[in-house]
């Protein structure tokens, strides 16, 4: 018998719960024994508390337990890596280091979420590709990888579903604010998914769930040390979330921008992320090269083409068509257009991800279809500089009104000023 209103109490008075207590309280809620209003009333509790260090290793454990788990090293005779971003606008780093990744020689295997608020998801992304699949079998997900050294697919069901039920909760109850609750959500995830080397993302900025760089910290080091005691590798990269990565936004024109980066002609700060991943990758890998030796073969994938050949073979394995041609294309193309001369000072992220959202490219409400060829290029980005009339941003839409829509919000992103601003790294710090 869970006693869930004692529970709730105590975390309310700030005590430290068992860890016992704490895995009774989760496994009864995924089981259906401890109803929704007593799981979000105790999340509420940990968003003002927190949790401790044991508190979030209970935690994180109990949330593995809840389903099966996969042992790649088994199946693979090999170590695999992954990789892991907290959710940005434009971040479709994944779609091109695991093709990147692979074509270097290391097995890249990742299960993937979804959109979420004004952040894109990875699946919804890849999903833009006609005949792209993301429902592999286990089986099927574990062959690819064996085979092409690279796959991306949507989590199966029987993968942590304490998580899939505590998120769709935490979503609805304001409770998604807390870097205990973030941290063993992630790393619930990523420890059932089996990768015995995983380089993790935190974005930081207006367009991030966390907003300085102090609380990215404090989540980069507690999903570290979860990643540790699971006998994992990890390596936490802190990247800008200020502003949007790279230029496009949107489903397929950020699929685009992945295949362009693959190319060499990629934007500078997605070209960065891309390369600063890939190389922690590859370090953490068993081909025993060190970080400026895995940049080094990163670029040279990039350049020999062998990284391109490694996405067109990922991409048809899984049943979708790779050239860039097939994605799907909005009817409608509109310009924003500078009204002053000068320097692009910023340029809002989160205003750009709710203009693309209210485009129709993510979900309002949980079983949203999404227009996969709608979103915004930011022709322009901080530092570069602009003239009356030219363009700053384009917009792509379903029809003329969600276009005009979008440009009073993509126009409100950007702030333009007589000066160049001081450029900002891409990779603000790195923990480890
Ligand atoms: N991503 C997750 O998977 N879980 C969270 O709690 C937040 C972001």
């Amino acid at each position: 018998m869970i006693r869930a209103a004692e529970l709730i109490e105590r975390k309310r008075d700030g005590e430290e719960l068992a860890g016992e207590e704490l895995e009774a309280l989760l496994l009864g809620y995924a089981a259906g024994d401890v109803p929704d209003y007593q799981m979000a009333a105790f999340c509420m509790a940990v968003v003002f508390r927190g949790l401790s260090t044991a508190e979030t290793f209970a935690l994180t454990d109990a949330m593995v337990q809840s389903g099966t788990t996969l042992d790649l090293r088994g199946a693979l005779g090999r170590k695999a890596v992954d990789k892991h971003s907290t959710g940005g606008v434009g971040d479709k780093t994944s779609i091109a280091v695991a093709p990147l990744v692979a074509a270097c020689g290391v097995p890249f295997a990742k299960m993937s979420g979804r959109g979420l608020a004004h952040t894109g998801g990875t699946l919804d992304k890849l999903e833009s590709i006609p005949g792209f699949r993301v429902d592999l079998t286990r089986e099927q997900f574990l062959g690819q990888v064996r085979e092409l050294g690279v796959a991306i697919i949507g989590q199966t069901a029987d993968l942590v579903p304490a998580d899939k039920k505590l998120y769709a909760l935490r979503d609805v109850t304001g409770t998604v604010d807390s870097v205990q609750l973030i941290a063993a959500s992630i790393m619930s995830k990523k420890i059932a998914a089996g990768a015995e080397a995983i380089v993790l993302d935190v974005k930081v900025g207006s367009g991030a769930f966390m907003k300085t760089l102090d609380d990215a910290r404090a989540l980069a080091e507690t999903m570290v040390a979860l990643g540790r005691r699971a006998g994992r590798e990890v390596v936490c990269l802190l990247t800008d979330m200020e502003q949007p990565l790279g230029r496009a936004v949107g489903n397929a024109l950020e699929v685009r921008e992945a295949i362009t980066t693959l190319r060499g002609e990629g934007p500078p700060d997605f070209t960065e992320l891309v390369l600063a991943a890939s190389a922690r990758l590859l370090a953490l890998s068993d081909l025993g090269v060190d970080e400026a030796e895995g940049r080094a073969r990163a670029e040279q994938a990039i350049a020999d083409g062998s990284a391109l050949e490694v996405y067109e073979r990922w991409i048809r394995a899984q049943g979708g068509e790779p050239s860039d041609d097939a994605l799907p294309q909005a009817p409608v193309v509109r310009e924003v257009t500078a009204r002053r001369d000068g320097y692009v000072q910023s340029l809002g992220a989160i205003r750009i991800g709710r203009a693309v959202l209210h485009l129709g490219a993510g979900r309002l409400a949980t079983g949203d279809t999404i227009d996969h060829a709608v979103g915004v290029v930011c022709v322009r980005k901080p530092g570069d500089a602009v003239s009356v009339g030219e363009p700053l941003a384009e917009i792509q839409a379903r029809d003329d009104e969600a276009a005009a829509g979008a440009a009073e919000e993509v126009r409100a992103a950007y702030q333009i000023g007589d000066r160049a601003p001081r450029p900002r790294p891409t990779v603000l710090d790195v923990v480890r």
